[in-house]
């Protein structure tokens, strides 16, 4: 619709027109209000000027059907962009089912991707054309925010925190990244690619590593981490021990101390393992010391990427890494 305009980035993604539109509703209404209201000023001040000294007008007192009038239309047109925002919020802000993982760290001044298949990369995204693609976003220092304008998508990647949002790209090519929250003096130097590919193509791609290839896939090397920490001491399949064991643990809601629940999301694996003491398990006691300043980002994701793996309860640790997620070469 607006690809010969330069004002407007290429539509590559499947929100993109839906994003547009909404844009081009508010902006003709806006635009249509505005033009109205500036004509009716000057010829308003034109016609009913004071034309003698001793000109008084009639007064007014109020025409209610009129008054109904231009509060009914404004609230009408108000709801009607805020249903259609909403719903275009509430489509963003759920990845589907079958979306693919991508983990975005951002640092003064570079974006980091880390693909579950074990390849990184570094201001650089390579993803297969109509696949969903989930991004969940995190910070090493400052917030930073991760823009893709073909995409239509922009989300903040907070420090000490996740973020998600994600997309379907539409057609293959390479479109800009750039980070889109004031973040230090190489601000404007953060920017990146973003590489569709055909599903093909991007398999080959995932298959063939590179120089910034990692050995193993992050649940592999969440699997190393958690043995080199001695997380087992206490996080064992056995009655007694120290912590909660962890199989099956992911998605699924814990009962606390004090008998509230929590879904065992990323956050909660996240907050557990930087600040043990925050929510503490019904029955076990704050024993658990930080991993704060010990663990990085990349760390933290290969954790929690292996206690995600982690099947059901009678499965044992060492046999829960699924097959894809061995060494890649
Ligand atoms: Cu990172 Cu601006």
């Amino acid at each position: 619709m607006f690809s010969n305009l330069p004002l407007f980035p290429e539509q590559a993604s499947t929100i993109a027109k839906d994003i547009d539109l909404l844009f081009a509703f508010i902006l003709i209404v806006a635009l249509f209000f505005s033009v109205l209201i500036a004509t009716l000023v000057v010829s308003f001040a034109i016609r009913y000027r004071r034309r003698s000294d001793d000109d008084v007008p009639e007064d007014v007192h109020g025409l209610l059907a009129l008054e109904i009038t231009w509060s009914l239309i404004p609230f009408g047109i108000a709801m009607v962009m805020f249903v259609w925002g909403a719903s275009i919020f509430m489509s963003l802000s759920r990845p589907p089912d079958n979306a693919l993982d991508v983990y975005v760290v951002g640092k003064q001044w570079m974006w980091k991707l880390q693909h579950m298949e074990g390849r990184q990369e570094i201001n650089e995204l390579h993803v297969p054309v109509g696949q969903p693609v989930k991004l969940t976003l995190t910070s090493e220092d400052v917030i930073h925010s991760f823009y893709v304008p073909a995409f239509r998508i922009k989300m903040d990647a907070v420090p000490g925190r996740y973020t998600y949002t994600w997309f379907e790209a539409t057609k293959p090519g390479t479109y800009h990244l750039f980070c889109a929250e004031y973040c230090g003096t190489q601000h404007s130097g953060m920017i990146g690619w973003v590489h569709v590919m055909e599903r093909a193509q991007y398999q080959t791609w995932l298959a063939q590593g590179g120089m910034e290839t990692t050995a193993l896939a992050p649940a592999a090397a969440g699997e190393k981490l958690f043995a080199g920490m001695g997380c087992a001491t206490c996080h064992r399949q056995a009655s007694g021990a120290l912590g909660p064991a962890l199989a099956g643990l992911a998605g699924k809601s814990v009962e606390l101390e004090g008998g509230r629940n929590v879904v065992a999301d990323e956050g909660y694996l996240r907050e557990s393992i930087l600040d043990p003491r925050a929510k503490i398990v019904a029955g076990y006691r704050p024993v658990m010391p930080t991993f704060q300043g010990l663990v990085s980002e990349e760390q933290l994701l290969q954790l929690i990427q292996y206690i995600k793996r982690l099947g059901s309860a009678d499965q044992d640790a060492g046999s829960a890494i699924a097959p894809e997620a061995e060494v890649v070469e």
